[in-house]
């Protein structure tokens, strides 16, 4: 038996537009994607001669076939040929789930690079990536990490100039929002704005926090926002403690701010705490 360790990194979007709704009832997207230093660890026992089993460090997360380490375990060994003779996985969850942070996603994305790993590396990233699509439209991010144009329903990835050094504070309010309901929502208004995704890359090109900051949109922040006052209260105090910039992630529901420094994020991420638990400092990763 061999155990295989491999981090799984949460995502932000500094981006997120919807294109449009697809014949497949999916959504074309694009999103400049970033990964962040708050982690997940996943560990795989290969060969353990038992049956399949996962083992999560929270409850609340499913432990069968419907958690996506589970689904990549299984597409990365059917497409592969592979039979393992028994996996475990043990997950140590820190990404907040339903937060928009891609938690599962990138657990799945970590069983993927871990196996084949394990197998001689014989996909490259991104012929991994690509199969993470299987598994679920974060996936093939959350494999490739980085700074990322992400388009299509997410299974296509440009490498964009690694975002510069920074600080980020995320809060999760208690509530969650429901992606799927999120999107339909999204497909009965008219999105007044839309990112501007061609100054994003050139600001990353120019490696120009400012700009980068400036640029920071997401389609979903005002449907959430708009039923979730809630929201307001957290910007505000991202607001007045001297955030750069502050936006919803993916489909919600935590909230990001980049920081002057780290001592304003500490200040920040101590206020957010009394009423919040689940808040972090980040950098990107
Ligand atoms: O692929 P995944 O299972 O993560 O997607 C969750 C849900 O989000 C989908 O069932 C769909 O409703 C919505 N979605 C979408 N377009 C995308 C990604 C997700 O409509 N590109």
């Amino acid at each position: 038996m061999t155990t295989l360790y491999e981090g799984a990194f949460a995502k932000i979007n500094l981006t997120l537009d919807v294109l449009g709704k697809r014949d497949d009832g999916y959504h074309d997207l694009q999103s400049v994607m970033q990964t962040i230093s708050i982690r997940d660890d996943v560990e795989i026992d290969i060969g353990t001669g038992k049956p399949w089993k996962l083992l999560c460090s929270v409850e609340g997360i499913p432990t069968d076939e419907r958690n996506l380490a589970w689904k990549a375990a299984k597409v990365y060994c059917e497409a592969m040929g592979k039979d393992p003779n028994g996996i475990e996985i043990r997950i140590t969850k820190r990404i907040p789930s339903e937060a928009g942070m891609g938690g599962g996603s990138a657990d799945a994305a970590a069983v993927l690079r871990a196996l084949n790993r394990y197998y001689g590396d014989p996909l490259s990233i991104f012929a991994l990536a690509e199969l993470g699509a299987q598994v679920g439209s974060d996936v093939p991010f959350c494999t490739l990490c980085g700074t990322a144009m992400v388009e299509g329903r997410g299974e296509r990835l440009r490498k964009l100039p690694d975002m510069p050094d920074c600080v980020f504070v995320v809060c999760k309010p208690e509530f969650s929002v429901s992606t799927p309901e999120l999107y339909r929502k999204l497909d009965t208004v008219s999105i007044a704005k839309h990112p501007d995704n061609r100054a994003m890359e050139s600001a990353l090109l120019a490696g120009d926090l400012g700009k980068v900051a400036e640029n920071i949109w997401n389609v979903f922040d005002p449907v959430v926002t708009a039923e979730h006052l809630e929201m307001n209260y957290i910007k505000s105090i991202f607001n007045s403690y001297g955030a750069v910039a502050f936006q919803m992630t993916g489909s919600g529901s935590a909230v990001y701010a980049i920081m002057p420094s780290f001592e304003y994020a500490a200040v920040v991420c101590n206020m957010l705490k009394e009423n919040y638990p689940q808040v972090y400092i980040a950098k990107p990763v």
